[in-house]
């Protein structure tokens, strides 16, 4: 065997190569430091995006292929890009999504399929959904299952669509007549029928053909996914517009590689053991590679420099998975997929006592890991294998964990547990066991005293009880352990326990060696959870208005999004001579600058400048409404995260390099850090109490009708929006800095123009900015995001060169502030039926350290929150259902909600360690902004000579559909097709009036149980702004069109040319009859009303808190929708939101309550540690209606504007949790 001392292997190492959607590309030395979603975006490929870089958005999804020589075949996977070092994709193909098909020569039925459900809102996400499914069906030579298909898209989140229109657009795949991705139908239709790959259902759609936006025809779906064939190369499926897997891969031979990378990086990628022996002797601190998810982590979020690294994929000694007669022999570099395949079909081979479970982790824990992240590994020593033995007979073995989210990657605490029993006597005793619990120690913890308590004692409710107890001693957890919720996790230690002793308890059932018997009730501690496919029904009534109005359209936009075509900020190709900036960021919640040394920055590679407070050309102060915020902090710093300057160097790595190197010198200062804390310090912004009066409460209070009165607290916990795309802009100057134009992903270009006019000292006039649409915005881009375009424009306007800011996941939910956090603190008196007779309600805003939009957030909370909160109080202590004070209150019955709480007390009783609930929650939502000079709009009409008609307006297409539904509302103005109608972008030299709300429905249903600040009226204002400017240009028209009968619009529009008619029109529109006067609390704050209910039943475990949505009816009032299926689409994301930020997202700052923190930090900055909802937590039946036949008149086309496992299980007290708390111990349930 070689060395790398005597082999010539890794001399000749460099010659490397990978195929991109069939295109051969060498990859020169020089790269081992870009991970394959650089690589690809750098050549342009930037439909695979950066959504976190950290492996946990799935939006960088891409399909790999590579050639098994020992199999013989090739093998498909999807592969996070972000984390995939380039190298290791040497002699591999990677598909894009650009690979699949594109707008122009047709889609993929994958695309196809997703756009015509409405799957893609925002487009962000769309990409990655796309590219785990099509790695699913490359890699199945059967149609997978409904199950198969959710199970892949597990890692993929999605902020927007609330999964279920995603689900179904590729629910179709699953069916056993595959013919749309096949070709060979396995039901005949009769007629020869085709099926559509929207419905799976007959459909009649691939007859017709359609014209395009571009006005050429197009073919339809039955063209688009006719040609099929099947690969005898690889063994799988593939249209003829697929890629076939490159001959060239498949005869090639693999050589060693020996590849370099920025800073002195090297990457080796040897063939055999003795290889990396060598290296590991040479490079002692060499780092071995297999999937990266770690090491990739650690050197891009944690910031550690390794300077070798060598990838051992390659190493058959490492790849083994070998079944034998003992157990199974593990390679270390064996992919987890591999190993469940093998072990799925050992299961299936293998004697049941063999295969009673299989955890890996558990059978190495007990000696393996010895500290935090060191393990018994000596220098120069690897991992060869690990071996798993089958378990014999009447020996036992369960993993438990519990994480934030069912799917999630860490887990809260997880357990290995395995007994093994003997028959002595007449009973079975424990003659071995391993008790083996993470996330309750800085390493793997076994519990030795209880196993030492187990070895010996009969399996019955005495050694239940006696090691429930010495558990406690085994697990010690400070108040103080880093990850908090340290009761919570105590207690899951002895609730896996429990469980796990009713688990071996009934597979013994029936066995002589025990006596007792499990109450039925009691088996539901151990059911395992099983998760239906999503079933959702969407129900609604199509009123058409003309040819698209009222029309269920779908997103214009979603044929680019499906494809990757569509262009979001950070794709902007960066001007020649451009430069990226990195923001210096301050450490601390509160200090004084004492010293900033950039020395190190300028030193840095590829620095091109530093800028701080000094720099900055004309005022530093920046703000929406108040100045009360530096773009560069001068003096003072008052938040961890507040930018202190900007550093611009040729490439992104090296801007944040540099400005890593940037050494800041503070004194501290006293720092508030909580909205409790705040209340305490009487710390408030000033001038920005509000008051709303009606009656004399403290009369009511007085004057004895009210027979209880209750005070209560809440606090309302705050939430990041998660947009997928982050925030970015692209800055450029013209004419040596006399103009200054940027593309930025904003709500507000207005704002963004107005910001960088501001700080460059330059007029209004002379800045431009421009938005095509945004990966998703929720609030997140109306203000947050003006201060990232004027922290590039200093640089750019001062060096005159273009300048890309983009932020990475951490720093974007680090300093863009979040969605508030509030207290309320009430006192409601009442009648003994619950007729609510005074309200005294104070509300609290954490509006952070800038005042920024929080006072119209604050004006909007108060009228939309809290009330939940009082009105179960008050259900609760008339022991009455929150129902039926609703209804004694505001005249709502709801049947449904009362037969189905029968039916949850059914269950209940009968379940003892599971529990159903059911609730209904009914809403009433203020149709726009409480701020009334932002209720304008305007809007630019142009009609061509063609026919075709150009439409801008205000509104930014942020995935909610606003440029859809506005392009409808102006094809049905001129009785002209939707798809003559286009909207380019919004841009703030087109139009002045560019105040950006979330759409009607989105903003209205999280509204349903969100605090966010935004109004919902964006389709009806820039709507009834185009129809303005089309009914001016009809009524120019008009003169022209009764004297002629035109054929055709751009006839009419054509012979208006010749006859010198204005084709062009402004439209504006103000939202009338809003008034509302803050100082009396009189007049009217919104235009008008939407209401609506949703109904929800959910299942938790009360042992570990684990829970689920089962079932979910919304209902809404949204008159005659502009555009149903968008609106459907909107209500069911917005749920989906709202569930997360109840059920799942908890932000943990560096305060009070978790000290474990450092002082104003956050900790939760990146989707491994803060839990959006993935598509497990859709509920299992999903079903919205809109209601039918009630027109809204005071909107354009009588439109309307339309506790996380912790908590859940610690307000479940039973005698596992009785001894973690303290008597005083009240469940932090409320939302
Ligand atoms: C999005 C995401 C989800 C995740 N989900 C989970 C989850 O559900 N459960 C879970 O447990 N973890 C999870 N993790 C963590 C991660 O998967 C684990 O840390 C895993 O062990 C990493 O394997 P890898 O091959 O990708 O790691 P790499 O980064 O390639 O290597 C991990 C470490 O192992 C060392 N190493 C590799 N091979 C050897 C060897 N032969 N001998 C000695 N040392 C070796 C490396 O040097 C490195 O220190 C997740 C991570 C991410 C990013
Ligand atoms: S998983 Fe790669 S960008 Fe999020
Ligand atoms: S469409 Fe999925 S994140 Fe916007």
């Amino acid at each position: 065997m070689g060395s790398l001392k005597d082999q010539e292997e890794l001399e000749e190492s460099n010659d490397a190569i990978l195929y991109v959607n069939g295109t051969r590309r060498v990859l020169p030395d020089g790269l081992a430091h870009l991970t394959l979603l650089e690589y690809l975006r750098d050549i342009g490929l930037t439909g695979t995006k950066l959504g976190c870089g950290e492996g946990g958005c799935g939006a960088c999804t891409v399909m790999v292929s590579h050639y098994d020589k020992q199999l013989k075949k090739c093998l498909h996977y999807a592969v996070n890009a972000c984390l995939a070092p380039l190298y290791s994709l040497e002699g591999m193909h990677v598909i894009t999504v650009e690979g699949l098909g594109n707008n122009k020569q047709g889609l993929h039925p994958i695309q196809e399929s997703l756009a015509q459900s409405h799957g893609s809102q925002c487009g962000f996400c769309t990409p990655g959904f796309i590219m785990s499914v099509y790695a699913l069906l490359r890699s199945s030579q059967m149609p997978p299952s409904e199950e198969q298909i959710e199970e892949c898209l597990a890692g993929n989140l999605c902020r927007c669509t609330g999964y279920r229109p995603i689900v179904d657009a590729f629910r179709v795949f699953a069916k056993t007549d595959d013919k749309p991705y096949t070709g060979i139908s396995s039901v005949s239709l009769e007629g020869g029928e085709f099926v559509c790959p929207s419905t799976g259902k007959p459909c009649s759609c691939g007859l017709k053909s359609e014209i395009s936006s571009n006005g050429h025809e197009r073919s339809t779906c039955e063209e688009r996914y006719a040609p099929v064939s099947y690969s005898e190369i690889d063994g799988s499926k593939y249209t003829d517009k697929e890629f076939i897997f490159p001959p060239e891969l498949v005869s090639r031979k693999s050589t060693c590689l020996n590849m370099n990378g920025f800073s002195g990086l090297k990457w080796f990628r040897p063939l055999r053991l003795e290889q990396v022996l060598d290296l590991k002797e040479k490079y002692p601190d060499a780092k071995l590679l297999v999937g990266n998810t770690e090491v990739g982590i650690e050197m891009r979020l944690k910031k550690i420099q390794y300077r070798v690294l060598i990838s051992v994929t390659h190493v058959p000694e490492l790849g083994i998975l070998n079944v034998k007669d003992d157990g199974l022999e593990i390679g270390s570099a064996v992919r987890l997929s591999e190993l469940l395949k093998v072990l799925r079909k050992v299961i299936t081979e293998r004697a049941a006592h063999e295969t009673s479970s299989w955890n890996i982790r558990t059978t190495a824990a007990e000696n393996f890991f010895l500290g935090y992240r060191k393990v018994d590994l000596g220098s120069g020593e690897i991992l060869l294998s690990v071996f798993l033995p089958w378990t014999r007979p009447f020996e036992y073995l369960r993993e438990f964990k519990q994480a934030h989210r069912r799917d999630d990657d860490i887990a809260i605490v997880n357990a290995g547990i395995r007994v093994h029993l003997e028959e002595r006597g007449k009973n079975r005793v424990v003659s071995d066991a391993s008790i083996v619990y993470g996330g309750v120690a800085p390493l793997s913890l076994s519990a030795t005293r209880t196993k030492g308590f187990l070895i010996g004692k009969s399996w019955n409710q005495e050694l239940l009880q006696g090691a429930l107890k010495i558990l406690q001693q085994d697990v010690l957890l400070s108040d103080s352990a880093p990850g908090g919720m340290v009761e919570f996790r105590k207690s899951l230690t002895v609730s896996f326990f429990f469980k796990f002793f009713l688990w071996v308890s009934h597979q013994l059932e029936g066995d002589k060696g025990l006596k007792e018997r499990i109450p039925l009730s009691h088996l539901s501690a151990i059911q395992p959870f099983h998760r239906p496919p999503v079933i959702g029904t969407q129900d609604y009534e199509i009123t058409k208005h003309g040819t698209a109005v009222g029309s269920p359209e779908v997103h214009l936009s979603a044929r680019l999004q499906v494809s990757g075509e569509a262009e979001y900020a950070d794709d902007t190709p960066l001007p020649h001579n451009g430069l990226h900036g990195a923001l210096i960021l301050s450490k601390k919640p509160h200090a004084r600058i004492l010293s900033v040394d950039d020395s190190g920055a300028k030193l840095s590679p590829g620095f091109a400048g530093i800028f701080f407070a000094k720099d900055v050309p004309a005022d530093n102060k920046i703000g929406p409404v108040v100045y009360d915020e530096e773009l560069f902090a001068s003096e003072f710093v008052t938040c961890v995260g507040q930018v202190l300057g900007v550093v611009v160097a040729d490439t992104h790595e090296k801007a944040k390099l540099a400005a890593a190197k940037v050494k800041v010198e503070y004194k501290d200062l006293p720092a508030i850090l909580s909205i409790q804390d705040a209340i305490n310090a009487n710390s408030f912004h000033p001038n920005t109490e509000r008051r709303f009066r009606k009656g004399d409460v403290d009369l009511c209070f007085q004057s004895c009708q009210c027979d209880k009165v209750i005070e209560g607290e809440v606090l309302v916990g705050g939430q990041e929006h998660f947009y997928l795309e982050p925030h970015s802009s692209v800055i450029w100057t013209m004419d040596g800095g006399n103009e200054v134009h940027m593309i930025s992903s904003t709500q507000a270009p207005q704002k963004h123009q107005k910001y960088v006019s501001h700080v460059l000292g330059l007029p209004m006039s002379k800045v431009v900015c421009k938005t095509k649409r945004i990966g998703g915005g929720f609030g997140g881009k109306e203000t947050r995001s003006a201060f990232i375009a004027a922290a590039a424009s200093v640089p750019s306007y001062l060096l005159n060169r273009p300048v890309k800011i983009t932020l990475d996941r951490d720093t974007d939910m680090m300093i863009t502030g979040q969605r508030h956090s509030f207290i309320g603190k009430y006192k409601v008196g009442f009648t003994n039926e619950g007729k609510v007779l005074a309200l005294d309600l104070h509300i609290y805003n954490n509006a952070g350290n800038s005042l920024d939009l929080s006072l119209p957030v604050l004006e909007r909370a108060m009228h939309d929150i809290i009330t939940e909160n009082w009105i179960q109080r008050i259900a609760v202590e008339l022991k009455k259902s929150p129902e039926e004070i609703r209804e004694i209150n505001f005249k709502v019955k709801d049947q449904y909600c009362i037969m189905a709480r029968n039916e949850v007390c059914q269950f209940n009783a009968h379940n003892r360690w599971r529990k159903r609930g059911v609730a209904m929650v009914p809403t009433k939502f203020g149709i726009s902004f409480t701020l009334k000079l932002m209720n304008q709009a305007g809007a630019l009409v142009h009609v061509y000579t063609d026919g075709t008609v150009l439409v801008t307006h205000g509104g930014v297409e942020m995935g909610q559909g606003l440029h859809t539904k506005v392009a409808q509302v102006a094809a049905s103005a001129f009785n002209i097709p939707l798809s003559s109608v286009f909207i380019s972008e919004t841009s703030t030299d087109k139009l002045i009036s560019l105040c950006n709300f979330l759409s009607p429905v989105c903003c209205q249903f999280r509204f349903l149980i969100l605090p966010q600040p935004a109004a919902s009226a964006s389709s009806d204002m820039y709507g009834a702004a185009v129809l303005d400017a089309c009914e001016q240009i009809k009524a120019r028209m008009e003169p022209i069109a009764s004297q002629h009968n035109f054929t055709s619009f751009a006839e009419l529009a054509n012979a208006c040319y010749v006859a010198r008619i204005d084709l062009s029109a402004h439209g504006f529109y103000i939202v009338p009859e809003i008034d509302f006067d803050w100082t009396t609390g009189k007049g009217n704050p919104f235009r008008y009303y939407t209401y609506g209910a949703a109904f929800a039943e959910v299942e938790i475990d009360t042992l570990t808190g684990d829970f689920h949505t089962r079932v979910a009816n919304i209902f809404l009032d949204l008159g005659y929708s502009l555009n149903p299926a968008i609106d459907v689409g909107q209500i069911e994301g917005a749920f989906i939101q709202g569930l997360g930020w109840v059920a799942l997202e908890e932000l943990k700052w560096g305060d009070p309550a978790h000290k474990w923190i450092s002082p104003g930090s956050l900790y939760t900055c990146g989707p491994g540690s803060y839990k959006i909802p993935s598509i497990n937590d859709v509920p299992f039946k999903f079903n919205v209606s809109l209601l039918k036949g009630h027109p809204n008149v005071k909107a354009i086309h009588s439109s309307k504007a339309v506790a996380t496992p912790e908590r859940i299980r610690m307000a479940c007290l039973d005698e596992f949790t009785a001894s973690f708390v303290s008597s005083g111990f009240r469940a932090k349930l409320s939302v």
